[in-house]
């Protein structure tokens, strides 16, 4: 048989899970805890405050007879008035006084003494140790407080007299019995009511991230514009729904450039395909010579090659964007590649009526870097740099190195960037003027490639320039691939 959960702890977990119930239980136990301590503390209070007042006055009835029996023995009337009179004339905590001589006989009582309280056991409570004080239950159920103290009697103490006095506390008993009552009493309400209270705040405390909550359950790719309002939230939440819009903010962003990026791969795939198509369509429309087709098998050919560049070239940044891409590191002179960057290019430079340099300090510039990416990226900024510069300008690739990091800069005297472009001639397919890159066959892929490989070294790229005057581009690498 195997166990099922039974529906009484799926309950309870399920109650745990939520946050209401949580707070609520807080709220409600640590005001059940505060009732509870507070009473109990007042409680404390009141039992230590009417035992202490209850023993002052015990004191001072000891001191006074204790007085009279040690100045004026001989005074039965002061002494009569003072055991016998006094107390039966009180109506509320009544006391009662008994005077005993050194043999237990005795010598003098309150009248109804013996009615209240079983004296034979007064005597055994307090023969052998006189002073002291303590609490009996009298022969009606009554509580009485009682003292016993020794009195010498006369200046010279020719006897020492017992002094009891019992004080009849069953008023205080049962103004205590009455606290006990209604502290249970409220403490009985506070239970039942307290956790509605607390449920009420908790939910209020909530309601918030609620909304919140269904506000974020109906965005989706179609209301990615969609934003939570912060007005009226309390500032922690209102901290969260910002947090949460900044996100929302950066992921429209990215699903914008997303959509872009699969609108612009299924228009530069569709150009040279349907110019293969178009030229294949108009060759085989009827008979032609050996050179016509030659003619177009050369340029179907050409736009093959475009197609397959532009595929790599995906494919190469899909590959980029994996973490499990590893870079082929080795020891590279950056001299000897910007070197070998320059021989590739210096044709089409003459070609462009372009000076191509570069600036290389006098000792090698080693740094561990992949050869070959590297080699395409400065290539990629070689390019465009070309591209990008009217006859007579100057392209200069240069490299130094700064402590830990090697730079690689490639700057131009050509047409420059507007400013509202530059940040984003990284994103790809991004051409700043997409008619004239048209036709002089870009994609706008050779930056987003050149800042890929940049991060897979651990390193970045920046770029500054000016309209009309020109482009500098520079890579910050890591020179070694621990410093990554
Ligand atoms: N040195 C530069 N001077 C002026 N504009 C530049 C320069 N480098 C890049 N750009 C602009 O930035 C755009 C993006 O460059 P990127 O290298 O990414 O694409 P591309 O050169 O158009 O195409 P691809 O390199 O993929 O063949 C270019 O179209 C161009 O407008
Ligand atoms: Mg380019």
């Amino acid at each position: 048989m195997s166990w099922k959960p039974t529906a009484k702890s799926v309950t309870a977990s399920h109650l745990w899970g939520s946050l209401a119930f949580r707070l609520t239980a807080g709220y409600a136990l640590a005001g059940l805890f505060l009732v509870f301590f507070s009473s109990v503390g007042l409680y404390w209070v009141l039992v230590s405050e009417l035992e202490s007042s209850t023993d002052l006055f015990l004191e001072d009835k000891v001191l006074v007879l204790r007085t009279m029996l040690r100045d004026r023995p001989e005074d039965e009337n002061a002494l009569h008035e003072e055991v016998e009179l006094e107390s039966a004339a009180r109506r509320y905590e009544q006391f009662y006084i008994r005077l005993l001589d050194d043999r237990s006989a005795t010598l003098m009582t309150t009248p109804g003494i013996a009615d209240q309280v079983d004296l034979g056991r007064l005597v055994a409570l307090t023969r052998y140790r006189p002073d002291r004080t303590f609490r009996i239950t009298g022969k009606q159920g009554k509580s009485f407080r009682v003292r016993s103290a020794a009195a010498p009697v006369g200046p010279t103490a020719t006897r020492v007299d017992t002094i009891e006095i019992a004080v009849d506390v069953s008023q205080q008993e049962s103004l205590l019995a009455r606290f006990r009552y209604w502290f249970w009493a409220i403490l009985s309400a506070t239970f039942a009511v307290y956790p509605l209270i607390a449920y009420r705040i908790a939910r209020q405390g909530i309601r918030p991230l609620e909304e919140m909550a269904t506000t974020a359950r109906h965005i989706s790719s179609t209301n990615l514009h969609e934003r939570i309002q912060l007005e009226g939230y309390p500032y922690e939440l209102a901290s969260l729904a910002r947090t949460f819009n900044q996100m929302l903010n950066r992921l429209e962003e990215s699903f914008e450039r997303i959509s872009r990026f699969s609108a612009d791969i299924a228009h530069d795939l569709r150009t040279p395909v349907n110019n293969i198509r178009g030229e294949a369509e108009v060759a085989l429309a009827r008979a032609r010579g050996a050179g016509a087709y030659r003619e177009v098998i050369e340029s179907c050919l050409e736009e093959s090659v475009r197609l397959s560049d532009l595929i790599g070239d995906l494919l190469f940044l899909a590959r980029a964007e994996s973490p499990l891409t590893h870079l082929r590191r080795e020891m590279v002179d950056v001299s000897e590649l910007l070197g070998k960057v320059r021989e590739y290019y210096e044709a089409s430079a003459a070609d462009g009526g372009i000076t191509l340099g570069t600036v290389i300090p006098s000792e090698p510039v080693m740094a561990e870097l992949d050869r070959a990416l590297m080699q395409r990226a400065v290539g990629n900024l070689a390019s465009n740099a070309l591209a990008n510069t009217q006859p007579g300008g100057r392209v200069v690739l240069e490299t130094h190195t700064e402590t830990s990091m090697i730079h690689i800069e490639v700057s131009d005297t050509g047409i420059g960037i507007p400013a509202e472009a530059l940040p984003k001639v990284f994103d790809r397919f991004f051409r700043v003027d997409s008619s004239r890159s048209q036709s002089s066959g870009g994609t706008g892929l050779g930056l987003a490639i050149v800042q890929s490989i940049a991060l897979l070294h651990g390193g970045s790229v920046s770029i500054s320039s000016e309209e009309g005057k020109g482009t500098r581009v520079s890579l910050h690498l890591p020179i070694n691939s621990f410093l990554k």
